[in-house]
């Protein structure tokens, strides 16, 4: 291969640009030209392709966010629009191509690799839900984030003795407010994956009060239903709860952005370089690099987006004995 392109694509997560990095300067010292594609797969059926030599990734392994800029196309969804980023490959010489996403950007990876594309696929998704890996690039980053604006809550619930709602991503999965649940000491974790009643939360938050705890920390996976608002309605209607106060907070995109940990920095880089090596000597084509316990392999893209990943067992029964 003589010439390669790498994309971003899907919502962004902090590591991108180490991986993008590791892409652009394996592929270099291989002898490769790399070329960057703007905007995700909008900017691949576009042909908004950039060259990046070594110069143009210096200084961005630490930078939140993607360089290339990334979006989530509904064109590329369809076949036509498959085709047209094919043909833009092509037009511009591109003989392999990585694809940095999630679920949904690796799904159309492996359906532009039908089509004929020689490809390799990262997993980047902070939510932790992609299937065949044990942790994709941002999860880490994300959780990070998480424990320190939960911490900095817990102070203030403790100060006035209040419970706290505080809504974190995810809207499929639950592992996010797992994980975290379990690593603020969280009372209860609300996750899509669980059925829980609104009057079990009220419950729990009479009784964190009566066994003499000064607050009360719920963590809210965004996809629990009935979600959050209707979450804060119900409590602020039950009588008698006038004992405590309830305040809710939405993390949101702060979970998505800032620099990335260390174990997010190397985890990009590690996967970065197998991704174009495997590319280069073609054992990853229509592959996905993959972290298995400390080891990174290449899974099936067919099977890795084929299936849903569930939660840990494990995390879902310590965060049963040690939420409460
Ligand atoms: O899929 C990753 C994710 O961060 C989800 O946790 C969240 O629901 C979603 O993206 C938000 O997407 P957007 O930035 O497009 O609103």
């Amino acid at each position: 291969m003589k010439r390669i392109a790498v994309v971003t694509s899907g919502g962004d997560v902090p590591g991108l640009n180490a991986c993008v990095r590791a892409v652009t300067r394996t592929a270099i010292h291989h002898g490769c030209e790399v070329l960057g594609v703007r905007r995700g797969y909008e900017g691949l059926i576009d042909g908004l392709f950039i060259p990046l030599t070594s110069r143009d990734v210096s200084g961005i392994l630490r930078q939140g966010g993607t360089i290339l800029g990334t979006a989530r196309s509904e064109r590329f969804i369809t076949e036509a629009g498959q085709r047209q980023a094919l043909a833009q490959l092509q037009r511009a010489g591109i003989d392999g191509l990585v694809v940095i996403g999630g679920n949904g950007s690796l799904k159309g990876a492996y359906q532009l690799y039908k089509l004929g594309m020689p490809l390799v696929g990262v997993p980047k998704t902070i939510d932790n839900d992609q299937y065949g890996t044990d942790i994709a690039i941002g999860v880490d980053t994300a959780l990070n984030t998480i424990a320190d604006a939960v911490g900095r809550i817990k102070d203030t619930a403790t100060s006035h003795n209040r419970a706290f709602l505080i809504e974190v991503m995810g809207r499929q999965c639950g592992y996010l407010a797992l994980a975290s649940g379990i690593i603020c000491g969280a009372e209860m974790v609300l996750i899509p994956e669980q059925p829980a009643t609104m009057e079990q939360v009220a419950q729990v938050i009479v009784d964190s009060y009566r066994i003499g705890k000064a607050h009360c920390i719920i963590i809210v996976a965004e996809g629990w239903k009935p979600g959050l608002q209707a979450l804060k309605a119900y409590l602020s209607s039950v009588p008698g709860n006038s004992r405590f106060d309830v305040r809710e907070v939405v993390l949101g995109h702060i979970q998505r952005g800032g620099t990335p940990t260390a174990f997010d920095r190397l985890l990009a880089t590690r996967m970065g370089v197998l991704a174009v090596e495997s590319l280069l000597d073609g054992s990853g084509h229509g592959k996905m690099v993959a972290l298995h316990g400390a080891q990174l392999e290449m899974v099936d893209l067919g099977e890795a987006t084929s299936r849903t990943k569930p939660l840990s067992r494990d995390l879902l029964r310590i965060a049963e004995l040690l939420c409460k």
